[in-house]
Formats: structure tokens, sequence, C-alpha cells
């Protein structure tokens, strides 16, 4: 029996995979992704060979988790429960994906993973490795094994001689924490009482707003076929340009949220985020939308996402049901095409202009106050209002007093 383990290369993961190797007896096989989370993977490699692997699999996906998953899910303008932008939720399809990929490729038939039983994550690693592999074995340690506190935890650690140096992930951080190009959440510790307000330094991708220059901070995104190319005119690779965003955006404050969640497996649970680049674009998205897409067809995407959201945040993004809201989102892309310019200021986006040479449908000489020169015949809206009461008027006729 062999098995692919996702690897942070954290206490945590390393003590899985000692317990896999006790457990089962089997061959682990690690495999240690590069999403943006901002720290080195390559440390990884070592850990593993110590624990006596000898199949690691390290790799900087952050070009095509930006471009295949991050840029496709923003095209529906898509935020779960009104506030959560699904940082966590849109890595896990990748992460399940290349487990899949990999066991095929080693000759693995389980696949192992370190979210625990209460959560989102391994409903989402799981649907996603079954829709992919139908046959796949997942070993979830942390619904099987009776470690179920940290000092059980590090007492197997020191008894099996796994570096507790490190700490948890998130190196010491009293937080359950899980980070991408797209954002770094925090969960767990005081933040489980959904009254406590953080203490400022738990935030680490944001300057407090407060602490924000006082200066504001121009930004031209531009987008073709609905995704972010440039900033300020200069073009980015999708992963870049989060990683920029995330920084110039952060400085200024931009980004954080508080919130409580409904997890699939019912339990609701607070998580604060910093999503510095995906508040950016969310904002210009939907400013360059609002010039180029037809009313209809941005009205119904706006009736779609909810369900796209929850598609998502529920572990579905290898499903037959996202697949048809994608491509109906796609299609709708075609002339989101321009420029948005944007005002950073201490904690807030606005927006302040857009422009589109190709696909603009603001008319000026429709919608102008001054003379339009027949472009719109106001006699028109008489009858349009008259058609539009009829019915209104026939109820207020029949309920008179
Ligand atoms: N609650 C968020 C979600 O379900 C974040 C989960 C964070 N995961 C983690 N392993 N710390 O998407
Ligand atoms: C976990 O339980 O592993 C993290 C939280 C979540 O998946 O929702």
């Amino acid at each position: 029996r062999k098995v692919v383990l996702a690897y942070s290369g954290g206490l945590d993961t390393s003590i899985i995979l000692k317990w896999l190797q006790d457990t089962y007896g089997c061959e682990v096989v690690t495999f240690t992704a590069d999403i943006g989370q901002g720290e080195e993977v390559e440390p990884a490699r070592a850990k593993a060979r110590e624990l006596g692997v000898s199949e690691i699999h390290i790799e900087d996906l952050r070009e095509e988790f930006a471009r295949d998953y991050v840029f496709p899910m923003m095209r529906g303008n898509t935020v779960y429960e009104g506030e959560y932008m699904l940082g966590t939720s849109i890595a896990r399809p990748l992460i399940a994906r290349r487990l899949v990929e990999i066991a095929r490729a080693t000759g693995a038939d389980a696949i192992a993973h370190g979210a625990t039983g209460k959560g989102n994550d391994q409903v989402r690693f799981e649907l996603g490795a079954y829709a992919l592999e139908p046959d796949i074995r997942v070993i979830a340690p942390w619904r099987e094994w009776d470690l179920n506190s940290r000092e059980k935890l590090l007492a197997y650690a020191e008894a099996h001689g796994i570096p507790v140096e490190g700490k948890k992930h998130g190196g010491g951080s009293p937080y359950s924490m899980d980070a991408n190009l797209l954002h770094i959440s925090y969960e767990g510790g005081v933040l489980e009482d959904p009254w406590a307000e953080p203490e400022e330094g738990m935030w680490r991708w944001t300057t407090a707003p407060e602490q924000a220059p006082d200066q504001s901070l121009y930004l031209d995104i531009g987008f073709e076929a609905g995704d972010p190319v440039s900033v300020d005119g200069e073009r980015l690779p999708p992963a870049e340009l989060m990683e920029h965003l995330n920084r110039v955006a952060g400085a200024h404050g931009v980004g954080r949220d508080d919130l409580v969640e409904n997890r699939y497996v019912g339990m609701k649970s607070r998580g604060c985020y910093e999503t510095p680049a995906g508040t950016v674009l969310l904002k210009a998205r939907r400013a360059m939308e609002s010039l180029t897409l037809d009313r209809e067809v941005a009205h119904l995407k706006d009736e779609l996402m909810p369900r796209y959201a929850t598609v998502i945040y529920n572990g579905y993004w290898w499903s037959p049901e996202r697949h048809m809201l994608q491509a109906a989102i796609d299609t709708s892309q075609t002339p989101v095409n321009g420029t948005v310019r944007l005002k950073l200021f201490k904690g807030s986006v606005a927006v302040v202009g857009r422009s589109s040479e190709s696909d603009s449908l603001f008319d000026e000489a429709v919608a102008t106050f001054e003379d339009d020169a027949g472009a719109y015949d106001q006699k028109d809206a008489e009858g349009f209002i008259r058609l539009n009461a009829l019915r209104l008027r026939t109820a207020a006729r029949r309920h008179r007093p």
C-alpha cells in the first residue's frame, strides 16, 4: 500500500506522515505546493527525507492556481454569504487534483490530508478526489486517531522524534491559518468567541487602516475578457498581478474581513480573512461589467452568483453544475474589456473612473441631461409608463374603498 499525503512540512502533517507509516505500514509519498502562501516550500524536502520518504513532490503552482482557479471564480464576482471571498475553498480542488494525479503517476492507491473531521476542507479534498478518481482511497487521520488535543499531538511528536521547533502551522500562531495568493485566514483561539475583537497583531498582510498612509493611492486595472491583465499599464501574469495587488492594497489597509459563516457540515464558524487583491479586483471587475455588460446579462449573473459561490464553498468545483455555471459565466465575459481607475485610502477602495474603447455600452448622447439632439424621444416614455402601470391601475381601481 502506498499513499500520497498533502504535506506542508509543518508539525501536524509531519505527525500524520509518521502516523500513516506506523498505522498503515504504508509507503508515504509527499506532495507540497507553493500556491502563494508566502512560506518556503523547499524545507519540506529535508523534513520528508528525514521521516524516510523517498518520493517527494514539490511544485510551484502559483500561476496555475491564479489562472485556472482564482480568475475563473472571480468572473462570477463570487462571494459566499455576502462576505467571504472563498480563498481557501478555491485552493482545495487544485490540491485534490494534484494528489490524485501524483497517486496515478506513483502507483499509489490512496491519498491523505490533514483536514479535521469538523470542517469544510475534508469535504472539498475528498469530493474533488472522488470526482477525478472514483476508486481512490482517502485516509483522514484526524477522523481516525485519538490525538485530539495539542498535548497528545506534542507527546506523539516527542515520542517519535519529530522536531517540534517550528511549532504548529503558522509558526506558533494561536490561530488555525491557511494562506495562498488569494487570502490568509484565521480561525480558532480567541476567535471562537464571536464577540471578541482580534488583537491588531493577528493580521499579517494588511496595515491597520488607522496606520495606513495619509496619501491615497490610484490604481488603473486593465481587463481583457473579464480577467485582470495589467496594473497601471504594466501587463502582469495572473500570479504576479495577485502578489502585486496584495502588497499595495495591503499597505493601504484594504481587504480585512471578520465574519461568521455557515460551514457545509452544519456548524457556524467565526473567521477573519485578509483578501487585499481580491477586494480590489471585485470592486474593479464590477465597475468594468457595469460599463460593458448588457443589463439582463449582468442581473442574471448576479442571480446565479450565490448558487455558484455555494457550489465552490461546499467543494463541488469538479461537478457538472459548476461546469455548467462556469460556461454561462465565461460566455458573458467576452465584452468585459477596458480599464478601471480605483482610489485606495485607509482601508477603503473607491471606483473613480471606468472606460472601454471597444465595448462600452454607455451612450453619452442618450444619457445626457443636456440637449440629446433627438437620440432619445422623451415622449416614448409616456406610453412605456402607461402600459407598465396598466395592471397597477386595474388593481387599484378594483380595491378602491
Ligand atoms: N472557513 C474557511 C473555509 O471554509 C477557511 C478554512 C481555513 N482552513 C484551514 N485549514 N485553516 O473556506
Ligand atoms: C479544518 O477543520 O481542517 C479547517 C477548517 C475547515 O476545513 O473548515
